[in-house]
């Protein structure tokens, strides 16, 4: 978990506040000190502290310098110790949000015991902001997580058809979010109030299948004891989701094709048909032209359904989007598990982008769960994903430290090559995280968390 980061506004100086000792008695943590309320202002602007500490030594100037602050940064968590305390500067500090008001003649234990207290919660609301920022962060597009060139045609064909009725293809590898494409074109169509009403065709016995589709009226068969409504009227009005479309049997295939063209069903054992507005959506990760080619899917059905396509790419092909959802899905899986983690490994994160990912999303989604499941390290490793995985993405075996073999002098290499990247590459941005993880294709937690390893700071990067 990060450490808090502790701004110190001393306007006592040093001789003042005994922040020296103190803070290293407090240790470890990111500690800065200003002795101007100027400059202290000027340094919080656009940087994230988790608390500050103001020392004031004239008497009446600490509610300026909590003013001088606060306007930097009106969220920031302040206490504040005071060589001239009274009773008005308190009720002005505390009026501006000061958490605590602390007399600088007081024993240093007690400044200790509530330096310690506010750095406790500042350490939660870290750790609590670091969850909710990965949460909130990802670029997202109707529940879909990516910002790969690949992902984002696919939001902009959706974007352009959702609102017309055209029927559309959904086509991709298994776990590549069809369904999730389907149901973000219902939603953003006009029919959203209406029922979207998802068909796994390959899920249907065959016997069932005509009057699941189509409905019966009493007593067409054996055992239909009532009338019954089905799927395709029930969908009226909104959209009928054929998931898996390639497994429908040839006789329904000729049976859909008459509904999709006539927009009329007829229940089985009805003498009349009923219309109905129904748009259709259909998915398949199976290859549709061959199975045509094969007879094994309808010529006819195939053009009627296939007015529209969207083909999602399989995740390998997503760059960095992998880096992003696993993120998500660890923070997610973190925060339903109350387990304090704060991000894979950059090894970790390394062999889930080697990886081929045939399962696709969902096969990634239940590696990091099992992962943050099965870990005892708030940054779980390689050792944490399975075994096959991590075969298959041919990474070797974690050093064992210092001992001079291979991957000891491997590690010390890579050690100096991130930690000369990582410079040039902060020059380059001035500092500016975001800039330097989107040059560097890394996930922005990912490249904050390598930048601590080498005691790195974007601040110290920054031009004025
Ligand atoms: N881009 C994405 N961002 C976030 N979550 C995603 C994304 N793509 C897929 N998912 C999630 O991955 C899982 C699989 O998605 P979905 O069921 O839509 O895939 P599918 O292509 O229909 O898979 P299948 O072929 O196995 O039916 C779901 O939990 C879905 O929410
Ligand atoms: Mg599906």
């Amino acid at each position: 978990m990060r450490q808090p980061r502790i701004f110190v506004l001393d306007a006592c100086g040093a001789a003042g506040l005994p922040y020296a000792s103190l803070v290293a008695r407090l240790q470890p943590m990111d500690l800065r000190v200003e002795t101007g309320a100027g400059a202290a202002a000027t340094a919080i602007r656009g940087d994230a502290w988790d608390l500050g500490v103001v020392t004031a030594r004239e008497p009446a100037e600490a509610a300026g310098l909590v003013a001088a602050l606060r306007a930097a940064d009106p969220d920031l968590p302040l206490v504040v110790v005071d060589a001239h305390p009274t009773v008005a500067a308190a009720r002005e500090c505390l009026q501006a949000g000061v958490g605590d008001y602390l007399d600088l003649t007081r024993a240093e234990a007690e400044l200790e015991d509530a330096l310690a207290r506010l750095l406790a919660a500042a350490r939660r609301r870290a750790a609590e902001e670091v969850l909710r920022r990965a949460i909130e962060r990802p670029y997202t597009f109707e529940g879909f997580l990516g910002e790969s060139p690949a992902m984002r045609r696919v939001y902009s064909i959706i974007e352009r058809v959702a609102a017309s009725s055209v029927d559309v293809l959904v086509t991709g590898e298994t776990g590549t979010g069809k369904e999730l494409v389907a149901r973000a074109l219902h939603q953003r169509s006009r029919r959203a109030a209406a029922p979207f009403v998802p068909v796994d065709c390959g899920a249907i016995p065959d016997a069932l299948m005509e009057s699941e589709f189509f409905g019966h009226e009493r007593g067409a068969f054996t055992g239909a004891d009532a009338r019954r409504m089905g799927l395709v009227e029930f969908a009226d009005g909104g959209t009928l989701f054929l998931d898996e479309v390639g497994e429908l049997p040839l006789a329904l295939q000729a049976k859909l094709l008459r509904v999709l063209q006539e927009r009329r069903v007829r229940r089985v054992g009805a003498r009349q048909e009923t219309s109905v507005d129904v748009r259709v959506i259909a998915a398949t990760s199976r290859n549709l032209d061959a199975m045509v080619e094969r007879g094994e899917f309808r010529r006819d059905l195939y053009y009627r359904i296939n007015v529209v396509r969207i083909d999602l790419p399989p995740l390998r092909d997503r760059g960095d989007d992998i880096g992003l959802l696993a993120e998500f899905f660890a923070n997610r899986a973190a925060q339903e598990m109350g387990k304090p983690i704060s991000g894979l490994s950059i090894d970790a994160y390394q062999v889930l982008r080697n990886y081929r990912w045939p399962g696709n999303v969902r096969e990634l989604q239940n590696v990091i769960r099992r992962a943050i499941a099965m870990t005892r390290s708030a940054t779980p490793d390689v050792e944490d994903l399975p075994d096959e995985i991590v075969a298959a993405a041919g990474h070797g075996l974690p050093a064992p430290d210092g001992d001079g073999g291979f991957f000891a002098r491997r590690a010390e290499h890579v050690a100096k090559f991130e930690k000369q990247y990582l410079g040039e590459l902060l020059t380059r941005h001035h500092g500016d995280v975001s800039a330097a993880a989107r040059e560097a294709k890394l996930p922005r937690g990912t490249l904050y968390r390598l930048m601590k390893s080498h005691a790195l700071d974007g601040a110290t990067f920054r031009t004025k």
